[in-house]
């Protein structure tokens, strides 16, 4: 989830780009850059810097652009390659420079070609091959624009693009494909890009969000939209005038924003990492499970919470045995830690104190390290001997929602990697578990209605006095994840229960002010979850289920659709109790996105 933006006129370009990257900084920021090039002077001018905008604005300190020119710049969160200045945008080959924002899904293929050619790649990025593609057709293709045409028809993948190049000095080029690019005019015959409406705010009134498979070309005063070949004439929206609300892209707070994204940044988790019906995991050591008979998964929190439900996966699809840790538990237990274990940190930020200790134990004792962390170059990423980015972008909001998601995709996949190495599966069922993972993306998108129904029946749960969150196998803990968004956003006690353990104890807690959700998936035990919600209703307790089955017994229900995969499920559910979360949150009048006495980085024991 990078942040892109791109600008043709006469006013001072620097500035205009620094404040655009500025306004893009949520999107992700472990590195930047810019690059200008004026009119009188054929020359492109290009900065880099390591860390957030104002690095950025420290190294372009001397530097000033007058007249007219064309500008672009690119805030970057790291998916391929880490956060350093080589592998910051824009990325540049001998006249011509890209920025991008999104994958490239078949880049390997295009530097392999390249370099035969005699491309020498400088950065480890999927950005840099559409610049050495771009001027190695213009070697035979005289006309730049179509060069750039060319170039974008051989890429697959996610991509917004700005390309400015020498052989045309007055345009940019532009491509679009799955991830947002604005394009927006004015009056002064300027013309601006953007990923998203914050940037060019106050710049023009009204904007072009171009749709999937634009692309075309833009000097001043003119731009040109482009189709399958023919020219199209995108329609035009007023853009709104607050920035605070545009940041958040038109939602309330980051984490309702953030529950919206899963389905876009669920594509980016998976994107490139399966192939031919099979998991390709490049990023990490080929032999990575050679002699691995055991897997530990370590985390706080909600990555604690992924790490459990991956255990269920691990154990049942690639019959390795799985131990599942809270970090600072971990850390003072004295555990007995043998070579023939895999040890997987999962953190969100990778600056989470507690894994991070126990990341070091498992090193210190000759562990192999694997982390499945969404932050580049964080110290938990550093210390592992492997790394699985999880490529959710930047979460703002304390309460993680997308992060957990990806978390658990990136798990999954690493679960049906082990499994076709230790062939747990056959060959129809990897494929089957494959077919079921690529529809993850879509199970994630927000239905219509489903925020207004939450929304209206959120109001019975705001006063009683509490919530048990249950569910069987994967569902259980998911059931804590439920529990945890909930406590943590609405300050109300809740609790992640075992369906099968509420006779154990807690189902003394029951009656008309207890709220029970019920997580009753039809892929994985329903009669026996069912029976244990029924318990609940003969003691008088408030049930809201949630199930793909009609449930009359209980006081609220939510109809899920009908997958065929327990795991397609988990996702559905999830989004709905994070909704659930948010909704109530929002009626008790609380600070979602801050709530009360959280960090988002828990960097202390
Ligand atoms: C809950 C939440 C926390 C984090 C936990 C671990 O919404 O965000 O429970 O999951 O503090 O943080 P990371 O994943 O950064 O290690």
């Amino acid at each position: 989830m990078c942040g892109i933006v791109g600008y043709i006129g006469k006013k001072e370009k620097k500035e205009i780009i620094l404040n655009g990257l500025k306004e893009l900084e949520y999107r992700g920021y472990d590195s930047s850059g810019m690059a200008v090039m004026e009119k009188e002077n054929d020359n492109i001018e290009y900065f880099k810097a390591v860390g957030k905008i104002k690095n950025l604005k420290e190294k372009t300190k001397d530097f000033t652009s007058n007249g007219q020119g064309i500008a672009i710049g690119h805030t970057r969160w790291a998916t391929h390659g880490k956060p350093t200045e080589i592998n910051a945008h824009p990325h540049y080959g001998e006249y011509s420079f890209v920025i991008h924002n999104g994958i490239i899904e078949n880049y390997k293929e295009i530097k392999e070609d390249l370099e035969k050619k005699g491309v020498k790649f400088l950065s480890q990025t999927d950005t840099e091959v559409i610049v050495y593609l771009f001027e190695n057709i213009l070697k035979t293709e005289t006309n730049p624009f179509k060069a750039f045409e060319k170039t974008v028809e051989k890429l697959i993948g996610s991509f917004a693009i700005l390309l400015i190049t020498k052989a045309n000095e007055d345009k940019i080029f532009f491509a679009k494909n799955a991830v947002p690019l604005i394009v927006a005019t004015n009056e002064n015959n300027e013309i601006l890009f953007s990923s998203s409406d914050a940037p060019i705010i106050g710049m023009a009134n009204d904007a072009m969000y171009l749709d999937d498979g634009t692309y075309g070309e833009a000097e001043f005063g003119k731009v040109r939209f482009f189709k399958n070949g023919k020219e199209i004439h995108p329609p035009r929206k007023a853009l709104p005038k607050d920035r605070n609300f545009a940041q958040k892209e038109g939602f309330r707070f980051f984490m309702e924003k953030e529950i919206y994204e899963q389905s876009d940044v669920a594509t980016e988790t998976l994107m490139g990492r399966i192939k031919n019906d099979q998991i390709h995991l490049d990023e990490i050591d080929l032999n990575m499970f050679d002699g691995i008979n055991n897997i530990i998964l370590c985390a706080c929190g909600t990555s604690y919470h992924a790490a459990l439900t991956a255990s269920y996966l691990f154990e049942r699809v690639a019959k390795t045995r799985t131990k599942v840790e809270i970090a600072s538990e971990f850390r003072y237990k004295d555990p007995v830690l043998d070579k023939d274990s895999l040890f997987i940190a999962i953190s969100q930020s990778g600056e989470t104190a507690d894994t991070l200790e126990a990341l070091k134990i498992a090193k210190n004792n000759g562990l192999k390290t694997l982390a499945i962390c969404n932050v580049d170059n964080s110290s938990i990423v550093r210390l592992a001997n492997n790394v699985l980015l999880t490529r959710a972008g930047i979460e703002k909001g304390v309460a993680s929602t997308k992060a957990f998601t990806t978390q658990v995709l990136t798990l999954w996949m690493v679960v049906l990697y082990l499994a076709h190495i230790k062939k747990t599966l056959s060959e129809n069922e990897l494929k089957n578990e494959v077919k079921s993972i690529l529809k993850v993306p879509k199970i994630l998108k927000v239905p219509d209605g489903l925020q207004d129904k939450i929304h209206r029946l959120s109001k019975h749960y705001l006063h009683g006095h509490g919530f048990f969150f249950i569910g069987r196998d994967v569902f259980f803990p998911l059931a804590l994840e439920g529990a945890l968004k909930l406590k943590e956003i609405s300050y109300l006690h809740a609790e992640g229960y075992a369906s099968g353990e509420m006779k154990h104890g807690p189902i003394a807690l029951v009656d008309e002010r207890l709220f029970t959700i019920a997580l009753l998936p039809q892929n994985i035990l329903y009669d026996k979850t069912r029976s244990n919600v029924e318990e609940i209703v003969a003691r008088d307790g408030f049930v809201f289920a949630i199930s793909p089955k009609e449930f009359d017994l209980s006081d609220d229900f939510i109809k899920t659709s009908d997958q065929k995969h327990y795991m397609c499920e988990f996702f559905e559910m999830l989004v709905i109790l994070q909704l659930f979360a948010l909704e109530i949150s929002i009626r008790l009048g609380n600070d979602v996105d801050m709530p009360r006495n959280l960090a988002k980085s828990v960097t202390v024991e």
